[in-house]
């Protein structure tokens, strides 16, 4: 087995060996057998501290946020907006105003579609997406153009899963009001190059949305730095709770938009005449928000903090170079994505043994894998298969793990000589 980098601990950082103890839900056996949970790219486990987070605030502050004056209300609102704060401070952004809580990257999406969709983009105009985005940067814009005429615009990748950037210029038209691309692909691995993409977005005026929901819990995003005009993500894979997510947005763009929803909490004053908005980020928070997630997402992003970003990164990728090798062992194993720049997600296929058969006997070990289309359909269009079987791997996994993977893939090929 291949060294795993030694991780340097420094100043107050935790050490990366250790990270799994963090997470309760790893130590147990699945079907008799020590769960390997190679499933992170659908959802990652929660550290302790994320959990004690959410149950102090419903077994002690548990109160409806910027409402009351009461104390409670008063401390559930100080950490709730304590966590947008964190948030604003991970990605860069110039002001927790910017940081819109969502439910999810797939609700951050659609809120763009049907604000800034709706009131910037007209009949004839384009969006320019990519052939491997996740059906959730896909039908919000279907929706959109059933409703108002506009068009889907798609950029290529190449057998390797890489995008086909030859053509950008030309992609991006006249006629194109908005890019939005994935920055990590959930189904190939894939690291898109966001930054040319944006620049070259921005010589032409045009708006870019980053979906950053594979991509966040593995690098360092810098907003500013990106200069990226929306980014989402959601907190469950980056070992937050789920049903909780963010909306960054450039202030200019997010103060010309209009609200989303309507409700509580997002309005100025109503009356039956005229009624104003809030100011942001509540302008797109209507009615109770998810405050427990809130605070349990604050709480993730200062777990996820506490290591050296470098340390994770490390690890992640001596886990991707390792499962690369030992998985291209398996007679008959066809990778899926193999670009040059890619996270610690194998995507495979099996001679013609079905993913699904593929994935119920490694789960009869305990291996936890994802199988089907992984919501990418034009990927498996784009490859003629109908689905892979999936490892997604974060730093909490080993390299122990992947052999015992790569073992009971062998025992696949067996049962299905
Ligand atoms: N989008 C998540 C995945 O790739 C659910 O599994």
């Amino acid at each position: 087995m291949m060294n795993q980098p030694l991780l340097q601990k420094k100043d107050n950082l935790t050490s990366i060996q250790s990270a799994r103890l963090s997470f309760p839900a790893l130590d147990q056996s699945v079907n008799d057998h020590p769960l390997v949970y190679f499933d992170n790219a659908a959802t990652t486990h929660k550290p302790l501290s994320v959990l004690k987070s959410i149950d102090q605030f419903y077994s002690s502050y548990n109160s409806n946020v910027h409402r009351g004056v009461h104390s409670l209300s008063e401390k559930a609102t100080e950490q709730y907006e304590n966590a947008r704060k964190s948030i604003q401070g991970f990605i860069n952004a110039e002001s927790a105003q910017e940081i819109i809580f969502v439910k999810g990257t797939t609700d951050a999406i659609n809120l763009i579609a049907q604000s800034y969709g709706r009131s910037n983009i007209q009949a004839g105009d384009e969006i320019l997406i990519t052939e491997m985005e996740h059906h959730s940067n896909i039908v919000p814009w279907q929706i959109l153009a059933e409703q108002n005429g506009c068009k889907l615009n798609i950029i290529p990748f190449n057998e390797k899963g890489e995008l086909i950037l030859e053509n950008l210029d030309q992609l991006l038209s006249s006629k194109t009001k908005l890019v939005s691309v994935v920055h990590a692909s959930n189904s190939l691995g894939t690291v898109n190059p966001i930054e040319t993409i944006i620049r070259k977005a921005h010589l032409k005026g045009i708006p870019v949305l980053i979906d950053a929901a594979q991509s966040i819990q593995h690098g360092k995003i810098d907003v500013q730095k990106l200069d990226c005009d929306f980014l989402a993500f959601s907190g469950h894979k980056i070992y937050g709770p789920t049903g909780i997510g963010v909306l960054y947005g450039k202030k200019t763009l997010l103060e010309e938009m209009p609200p989303y929803q309507g409700g509580g909490d997002m309005i100025n004053y109503v009356s039956f005449e005229k009624t104003t908005y809030n100011e942001l980020p509540y302008k797109f928070e209507a009615g109770t928000p998810n405050i427990a997630g809130g605070i349990g997402l604050g709480a993730a992003i200062e777990f996820f903090q506490s290591y050296d970003i470098n340390s994770i990164i490390a690890k992640e990728q001596a886990l991707l170079k390792y499962g690369q090798k030992k998985l291209l062992e398996v007679p008959g194993l066809q990778l899926i994505g193999t670009a040059e720049n890619k996270t610690a997600v194998f995507s495979f296929v099996l001679k013609d043994i079905h993913p699904h058969d593929i994935g119920t006997i490694l789960n009869q070990y305990g291996i936890a894998v994802r199988t089907g289309h992984h919501c990418t359909q034009p990927v498996m269009a784009h490859y003629k298969i109908p689905a892979t079987v999936r490892a997604s791997l974060v730093f909490y996994n080993t390299e122990r793990e992947i052999d015992f993977l790569v073992e009971k893939l062998h025992a696949v090929n067996e049962v299905f000589k």
